[in-house]
């Protein structure tokens, strides 16, 4: 069968990766790759149900249920959109997956992080990304960027996002060969050249 490749983008809310994740997306195009470009929370059908209840919703949500709502849509997307593509040779470019949860419920949120990792491998069947690149940013200039206009997870609070950021730092070094960290405080520019080096090498493998 053929087989393509997944890759995860991920990191604080305003870390630029999802501006990053498009370039990459037509990068790859233009060098004549089959992409799919797919999110968590939220890419089709129940998946963006769920992602305005998880960043929408403005009734008490406990640590708990956000956490198997995320898991929920992570389950339908596996299932119905990444499965697929790889499976017909497309390299798959998810906004967010199970790190996010990692990082967000576990640190952020205080969930138990072992927990959380069997949860995200139900959810997945085990299915994991080639590649996962986390992209840094001081909480600082990350909060600067998102602004105002905040939806429910952003507007958690300064204190927590220094939790979710820690936390990507921690999970990256747990997995050094699957996760790669890219400093976001650079220019579009400069973090596409780097994000653009780490793709080529697993291409090229
Ligand atoms: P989104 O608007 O997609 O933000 P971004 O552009 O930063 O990706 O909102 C997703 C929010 O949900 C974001 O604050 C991170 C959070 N999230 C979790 O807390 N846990 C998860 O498992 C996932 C996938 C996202």
């Amino acid at each position: 069968m053929k087989k393509g490749l997944f890759i995860t983008f991920e990191g604080a809310d305003g870390c630029g990766k999802t501006t990053q994740s498009k370039l990459i997306q037509q990068y790859l195009e233009e060098n004549g790759h089959e992409t799919l470009w797919t999110r968590e929370p939220g890419s089709i059908g129940l998946g963006q149900r769920i992602r305005e209840l998880l960043l929408f919703y403005d009734g008490d949500v406990s640590p708990r249920c956000e956490a198997f709502l995320f898991l929920a849509d992570r389950s339908q997307n596996i299932e119905h959109v990444i499965k697929p593509a790889v499976e017909q040779g497309k390299i798959v470019i998810c906004d967010r997956h199970t790190d996010s949860t990692i990082a967000y419920q576990g640190y952020g949120r205080g969930e138990d992080i072992i927990q959380l990792k069997y949860l995200n491998e139900l959810a997945t069947g085990g299915m994991k990304p080639d590649l996962t690149i986390v992209f840094d940013v001081s909480t600082e200039i990350a909060q600067l960027r998102v602004g105002n206009e905040k939806d429910r997870m952003e507007s958690a609070g300064i204190e927590f996002h220094k939790k979710v950021r820690q936390g990507y730092l921690e999970i990256a070094k747990q997995e050094p060969d699957r996760i790669k960290v890219v400093n976001a405080d650079n220019s579009i520019e400069e973090v596409f050249e780097d994000t653009k080096k780490l793709l080529d090498n697993i291409i090229n493998q």
